[in-house]
């Protein structure tokens, strides 16, 4: 299943590098869920994981997943039926519909039907399950809406996030504010926790862990053209 931003396709380099820096920390703490992209790759490499997103209908959805929920196929009627009405529906499958049924996995960015040559809803929950049963598979696993600020971190966490990059559509990015994530994360930094964050710049002071030049589906004016470099970058390395 498509989620804007996802990261599916740089786990093995995400998770390759917090292997390296994690020390014996056991717990994984992701506050931007989204598309549930980096746990369900890769194998459990941890004791507990805490996973949250601000959006509550994509923690129903993968809240569902834990209890073998089956999506839907969603027809055009009905997409657009559950995008004008969210409230009159089950918030899994408003979150499904959203990004799952939606061109590029972008939040209601138009419903992305069949083809002649593919049926993205059938694909998109062929994915879902896929997930489903990868999340179903890992130990003691807690998914709960919150915003990331709500987030409890101690030194016993390796927190991942991926927050949304200003300027781009989709997932209320409008209002996000940058140098409050960036101080949340040196306060969880501080803690002890090892924070790693995704994104195209490295925030003043913090160290960059790792890059790789990625073609982006994501367009924005603000970040030029498809061609980025994505970039691990953290506030502090300590333990
Ligand atoms: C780039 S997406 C995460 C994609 C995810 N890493 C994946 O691979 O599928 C960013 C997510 O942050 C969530 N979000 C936006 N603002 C938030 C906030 N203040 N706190 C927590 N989550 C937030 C959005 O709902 C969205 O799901």
């Amino acid at each position: 299943m498509r989620y804007q931003g996802g990261k599916g396709r740089l786990a093995g380099w995400i998770w390759a590098t917090i292997d390296e820096h994690r020390g014996d920390r056991t717990t994984f703490v992701e506050p931007f869920l989204g598309g549930c992209n980096l746990v369900t790759a890769g194998h459990d490499r941890f004791d507990a994981y805490c996973l949250s997103d601000s959006w509550g209908p994509v923690v129903a959805l993968w809240s569902s997943a834990q209890a073998c929920w089956v999506p839907p196929h969603v027809t055009r009627d009905m997409y657009y039926g559950i995008k004008s009405a969210p409230d009159e529906h089950e918030a899994r499958l408003v979150g499904f519909a959203a990004h799952g049924c939606s061109f590029g996995g972008i939040r209601w960015g138009g419903y992305a039907g069949a083809t002649s040559s593919r049926d993205h809803v059938s694909e998109a929950i062929r994915a879902f399950l896929a997930k489903a049963e990868r999340l179903r598979s890992l130990r003691d696993v807690r998914i709960v809406e919150s915003g990331y600020a709500s987030v409890d971190v101690d030194e016993d966490s390796v927190v991942y996030c991926d927050p949304p990059y200003a300027g781009l559509r989709g997932y209320g990015s409008s209002s996000w504010d940058q140098p409050s994530f960036v101080r949340w994360c040196e306060s969880a930094s501080r803690s002890g926790a090892l924070v790693v964050v995704s994104g195209y710049g490295v925030p003043a002071g913090w160290t960059e862990l790792a890059s790789r030049r990625r073609t982006s589906t994501l367009r924005s004016s603000d970040l030029g053209g498809t061609q980025r470099v994505e970039r691990l970058s953290t506030p502090g390395l300590h333990g």
